[in-house]
């Protein structure tokens, strides 16, 4: 029976222990497992290649996200590494912009150092992808949608359309927006990856990363690099995020809603100059998200009219927390340019408008009218 995603979210990692009728997924904390003889295998060797609290994980994210196989990793860094594999060197990837600087940074001090290049280009605007993705030696565009700080959209569906009639992959960074609200498969995409770190565990207490293949032959060459170079999910973080997606709508339909509130908030605040989220009437990627999802996610990135008032601001917030993260339950507060985009050099930020009067919220689930006050009181 085919069920809707509720319904497999809440029950994630059910009935897979058949021995006692463990109602959740065991923790299987070990190493190895032992072999009955010879020639025989339980179906699980050793943990690095299959451990079965990652595969319960790892089932639930490809049923969830519509793909033949997904994979699990120690943080979204690794999930992005095991992708960039693919390529070889002389290969070139078209890459959003403005994406999460820790993204910049493998791309800039790992991948192109043995060859893999990345041409960095404005994804919001799909005849300028088209551009790049015609340029001698690309193979693949690498999207993060919405980009982070500044929450641009990318057309996914023309943007993988273009790429598969060129025959190159689309991969796409779903972490702001997840399977719920954003199905990049669907659209046309070949891979997903995801910070669980973020929605998906979505209690700031796990670190972890994700990959979804959509054909099995992808899926073979990326199960063949996650158990080669290892960077695999151990069991007791596997279990902290199926038990966090099961509660992964609930949470989001209400950070959505704060975050719905808190921009038309900011958005009328004499002390904010500017206000970046998809869901407002004036944001340019709008009509392409509302187009490709299901919601506007709840990350809102807004400035202040002077970098002076920063330091206070951050100072001075009691309901919002200032850490660099995002897609908790609870609400945080982040300074791009000295947290998340520290590793972009300052030029490139000041092109894309990542500067010092920049901040990003997180929106999480406690009661709106206190995330206002918090708001109200330090602006
Ligand atoms: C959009 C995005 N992708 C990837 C990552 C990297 O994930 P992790 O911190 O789990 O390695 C992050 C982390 O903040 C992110 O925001």
């Amino acid at each position: 029976m085919s069920m809707n995603i509720e319904t497999l979210l809440a029950q994630a990692g059910c009935g897979r222990d058949a021995r006692t009728g463990a109602l959740s997924t065991p923790i299987y904390q070990t190493a190895t497992f032992e072999h009955p003889e010879l020639g025989r295998s339980t179906g699980f060797d050793y943990s690095r290649t299959s451990n079965p609290t990652r595969l319960a994980l790892e089932e639930t994210l490809a049923a969830a996200e519509g793909g033949a196989r997904g994979f699990a990793f120690g943080s979204g860094l690794a999930a992005i590494d095991c992708v960039l594999r693919l390529f070889q060197p002389g290969d070139r990837l078209v890459v959003t912009e403005d994406l999460y600087g820790g993204t910049f940074r493998i791309l800039e001090k790992v991948f192109r150092p043995v060859g893999v290049e990345a041409i960095y280009v404005d994804t919001s605007r799909v005849e300028l992808v088209a551009a790049a993705l015609a340029q001698p030696g690309v193979r693949a565009v690498f999207l993060e949608t919405p980009s982070n700080p500044l929450l641009k959209i990318a057309d996914i569906r023309a943007i993988a359309a273009l790429a598969q009639a060129r025959g190159l992959l689309t991969i796409v960074d779903n972490t702001f927006l997840t399977f719920l609200l954003q199905r990049p498969l669907e659209l046309g995409a070949d891979i997903v990856v995801y910070s669980a770190s973020k929605y998906l565990g979505g209690h700031n207490d796990v670190v972890a990363g994700a990959l979804v293949a959509r054909t099995p032959a992808l899926a073979e060459r990326l199960g063949f690099f996650q158990n080669s170079v290892g960077g695999v999910l151990g069991p007791q973080d596997a279990w902290l995020l199926l038990r966090g997606l099961k509660t992964l709508p609930l949470r989001l339909r209400q950070q959505q809603e704060n975050a719905r509130l808190i921009a038309e908030f900011l958005a009328r605040h004499p002390r904010v100059s500017q206000v970046w989220y998809p869901g407002l009437p004036a944001h340019p990627g709008r009509d392409v998200l509302l187009g490709e999802s299901a919601g506007c996610g709840a990350m809102i990135a807004f400035s202040v009219e002077s970098a002076a008032r920063v330091p206070d601001i951050l100072k001075r917030v009691r309901v919002f927390r200032f850490a660099e993260s995002l897609g908790g339950v609870e609400s945080l507060i982040t300074y791009p340019i000295a947290q998340t985009h520290a590793d972009i050099p300052v030029d490139i930020r000041d092109r894309l408008g990542i500067h010092d009067r920049l901040l990003r919220l997180s929106v999480g689930i406690e009661n709106v009218a206190d995330l206002l006050a918090d708001l109200e009181a330090v602006l």
